[in-house]
């Protein structure tokens, strides 16, 4: 792939999150997957690194149709875009892979390395203090969820997957353990300070 042709797939994806206007989405999680699989990729020889950052920039642009099954509507979206600018099959299969099984359900299905970097950096934006945060405020704005009500589910969902050990890369690993410490903490504060009680 040419730097060209990546900053046409950049250009193309961030008008798909320009449109969609979902402040959970924006084009800067788009950015910061990429910058976090950027990162998780160093200890790893042979990356793709332009396919792989060309997944982490589409791979949430299918949410403008539908936030279930968004992986796969990602692909979809993006398939005749890669074809009609030239990229060359093996990559295009390596870049829509990757974004359709983004989600934990098929993340079992991983087979390459970007599968599972594009895989951690999205979720390093849930198991993490700013991405607990954000998701949070998803779950009470879309949900309807009060505050407390909402901090619970998340608590809950991200304990969840920490426990279901989903993270592919060691470092992703590292970081998620780091960051649950300091979700733990947020939380405890959190309710101690809705108690009426002082920690
Ligand atoms: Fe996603
Ligand atoms: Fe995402």
């Amino acid at each position: 792939m040419t730097s060209s042709q990546l900053n046409q797939i950049k250009q193309f994806a961030k008008d798909y999150y320009q449109k969609m206007n979902d402040p959970y989405h924006p084009w800067e999680h788009a950015l910061l997957t990429a910058e976090y699989a950027k990162k998780l990729a160093k200890p790893f020889k042979n990356i793709n690194d332009k396919a792989l950052e060309s997944a982490c920039i589409l791979h949430d642009i299918g949410r403008i149709k539908k936030d279930e099954g968004h992986p796969e509507e990602s692909a979809k979206i993006a398939k005749p875009f890669l074809k009609k600018i030239g990229l060359d099959d093996d990559e295009i299969e390596l870049i829509l892979r990757a974004i359709e099984i983004h989600a934990k359900e098929r993340i079992n299905e991983a087979r390459t390395i970007e599968d599972k970097l594009l895989f951690d950096a999205d979720k390093l934006q849930i198991l993490s203090v700013y991405g607990f945060l954000r998701v949070w405020m998803f779950v009470v704005d879309k949900r309807r969820m009060n505050l407390n009500k909402a901090l619970d589910f998340m608590w809950d969902y991200v304990q969840d997957v920490h426990k279901g050990n989903y993270m592919q890369t060691p470092l992703g690993k590292k970081i998620v353990n780091q960051e649950m410490k300091k979700i733990e903490k947020i939380v405890k504060d959190y309710k101690t300070g809705l108690e009426g009680k002082l920690k």
